[in-house]
């Protein structure tokens, strides 16, 4: 038997956010709706908020990875996204999907589906990724043909047409169908144009939740997980089994 709030915290809710749910009536154990955030529940117990019945398989944060902190699951010097998350979650096996540098912020996928994270990373799956970037400079129409034609950067790697929307003065949105390192920043590098911050604010489907502050992270809705599961259906896909 756990704790209800425990169980949620499982499933991806912070444990404020759980003790919120249950007294405000939104969370029910077998159909009822749970008084206490202390209820004991078996482990078979249907949990649902709003309706929506807890997965009992993979787990899917979106994380507003806040600048400073390396998108790894351990490294020996530097603060790592996973220590972000409380103790319950950083139990389970859960990674980034793909990484955004550490000066980087924004969207940041964290799962423990190893066959979906493979299919969303996979070139052949084309997963756009959008990202705001403020540059020294600002964007022409030069930049936006030269990204829309597929750049080739410093070292001769050749980039894939990608599409970059100007927004104001040294600002712009590039979304991205593939994700060599760096990418962002060395395309921008490339039209001389350095970046000075980037965000990723949308990974396929997903846009980044704006009532997310930096190190802020909640998981996915059911409808942002189809999203997500169709995205990476494709040549040689098929669904994750979640
Ligand atoms: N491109 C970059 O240059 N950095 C990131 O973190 C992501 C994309």
């Amino acid at each position: 038997m756990e704790r209800l709030d425990k169980r949620l915290s499982q499933a991806g809710y912070g444990r404020k956010d759980a003790r919120e749910l249950i007294r405000r009536g939104r969370v029910t154990v077998d159909g009822r709706v749970a008084a206490r955030p202390e209820e004991k529940c078996p482990p078979e117990a249907e949990i649902a908020v709003d309706g929506q019945v807890l997965g009992g398989g993979f787990v899917y944060l979106m994380l507003h990875k806040p600048a400073g902190v390396v998108s790894a699951t351990e490294d020996r010097r530097e603060r790592t996204v996973l220590e972000l998350l409380p103790d319950d979650l950083r139990r389970r096996a859960l990674f980034p999907v793909g990484r955004l540098d550490k000066d980087a912020t924004g969207l940041l996928l964290l799962t423990d589906d190893g066959p979906l994270a493979h299919r969303l990373l996979s070139p052949r799956f084309h997963v756009d990724k959008t990202y705001a970037v403020e540059v020294e400079g600002t964007f022409d129409a030069e930049d936006v043909a030269a990204f829309a034609d597929g750049m080739t950067l410093a070292d001769g790697q050749m980039c894939r047409p990608a599409t970059l929307r100007p927004t104001g003065p040294g600002q712009g949105l590039v979304t991205l169908g593939e994700g060599k390192y760096h990418q962002v920043k060395r395309m921008c590098a490339a039209r001389g144009k350095p970046v000075r911050h980037l965000t990723r604010v949308a990974f396929g489907p997903l846009t980044l939740d704006p009532g997310l502050a930096p190190g802020a992270f909640r998981p996915l809705t059911r409808e942002e997980v189809a999203a997500l599961l169709a995205a990476a259906e494709g040549p040689g896909g098929g669904a994750s089994s979640n």
